[in-house]
């Protein structure tokens, strides 16, 4: 029997476009004698469609009012939007008949990676891929996950956590506050975001005025980070309980540092898979990527970046991705790719994964 695998794509994060090109990549690689795909857009307001036109629809729509209606489960203007009970109809409308085996969330940043989706679909009893809610929420949102990482005696870089509403009351006792801890240059990144979107890097008070505004933009909680001169090695992680790793990659951006354009637009950035390192940095990378992905109670996958200190040679654990950039090309199946494991059979592990998990889910359950 062919399992049915809803997946999801698009979304309401600044990762959005990114989003469709990894939703696209898995659907198109879904093994068709082995799944049936039922492909799952949602737009930018958040309105779910559900149908074979959704992707091209949110790919040619720019404004989500002018889609084409006619695979919406809920074509009424007046369902426009996140509303619970727009959710919860076209949300039923997709398992209508108890029919879906799995869902696929292949959802970058908030409202897709951050839990929220993954709250729903546990509500909904239905297996899904990746991370749960907590491990997802964690996972999103930077502050949280060093204080994570701390407890589990991971190695971090100095940082601190600067709210809006303390920027608002008295910008100056921050900036001071952020000068007496770290020194300059310093990133200044919003908690949950991804894509390296509302990041800068600050070079003097000067800057670090502009960087909060950049980054208060984003989020109400806004991570200040020592900056330094890195190499940047990613490493990818795949499993549950006993999480395996592949060799670990190096990125080389095209600028100073890996920003948005250099992420996605100049094209210019390059990719060393396996990462040059010696065996013993190997090594470590590997362990400190599957304890960061255990620290968050991760599942499935997550890609685990560090950064490698060129002056000192120091290795700091920068973030966790619990859905990473997700096409064949992409840094994470690449660095399976490399290790021995096609995106074909990559897609196939996770979909095992994502039904242990919800087994020992149901275990748990009974067994209470
Ligand atoms: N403390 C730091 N020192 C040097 N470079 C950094 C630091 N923090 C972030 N960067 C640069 O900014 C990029 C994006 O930061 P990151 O924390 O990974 O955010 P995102 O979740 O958006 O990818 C990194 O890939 C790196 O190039
Ligand atoms: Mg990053």
């Amino acid at each position: 029997m062919k399992k049915r695998v809803a997946v999801l794509f698009g979304g309401q994060s600044g990762e959005h476009e990114v989003s469709l090109v990894s939703g696209y990549a898995v659907m198109a690689a879904l093994d068709p004698r082995r799944y049936e795909v039922l492909p799952v857009g949602i737009t930018r307001a958040g309105r779910w469609l559900a149908g074979p036109g959704a992707h091209a629809a949110l790919v040619v729509a720019a404004d989500p009012a002018r889609l084409p209606t006619s695979f919406l489960p809920v074509p009424n203007a007046a369902d426009e939007g996140t509303s619970a009970s727009a959710i919860q109809r076209e949300f039923s409308l997709l398992n209508a008949d108890g029919a879906l085996d799995l869902v696929f969330p292949v959802l970058h940043g908030p409202m897709g990676e951050d839990g929220t989706v993954q709250g729903l679909l546990e509500l909904a009893g239905l297996p899904y891929v990746g991370c749960g809610v907590a491990a997802s929420a964690v996972g999103m949102d930077k502050a949280l996950m060093k204080a994570a990482f701390a407890a589990a005696g991971l190695p971090l870089l100095p940082w601190l956590l600067v709210r809006r509403a303390e920027l608002e009351a008295d910008s100056e006792a921050v900036c001071a506050r952020v000068e007496a801890i770290l020194h300059y240059p310093v990133f200044v990144k919003p908690a949950n975001m991804g894509s390296s979107v509302g990041i800068s890097k600050a070079h003097d008070r000067a800057g670090l005025r502009l960087a909060f505004d950049e980054a208060a933009h984003y989020d109400r909680r806004i991570v200040v980070e020592q900056g330094i001169t890195a190499r940047e090695i990613e490493i990818s992680v795949l499993g549950n309980e006993y999480p395996a790793t592949s060799v670990p990659g190096e990125v080389v951006p095209s600028g100073e540092w890996y920003d948005y354009a250099a992420k996605y637009l100049d094209g210019a950035s390059q990719i060393i898979i396996p990462a040059p390192l010696d065996v013993g940095l190997t090594a470590q990378v590997a362990d400190l990527a599957a304890r960061a992905f255990l620290a968050i109670d991760g599942a499935g996958l997550a890609r685990v970046d560090f950064l490698l200190d060129k002056v000192t040679g120091e290795l700091w654990l920068n973030e966790i991705n619990t859905l990473p950039g997700f096409t064949p090309i992409s840094m994470y199946a690449k660095m399976w790719a490399a290790s021995g494991l096609t995106y074909a059979a990559l897609l196939d592990q996770l979909i095992e994964l994502a039904l242990e998990r919800h087994q020992t889910k149901v275990g748990g359950a009974l067994a209470r």
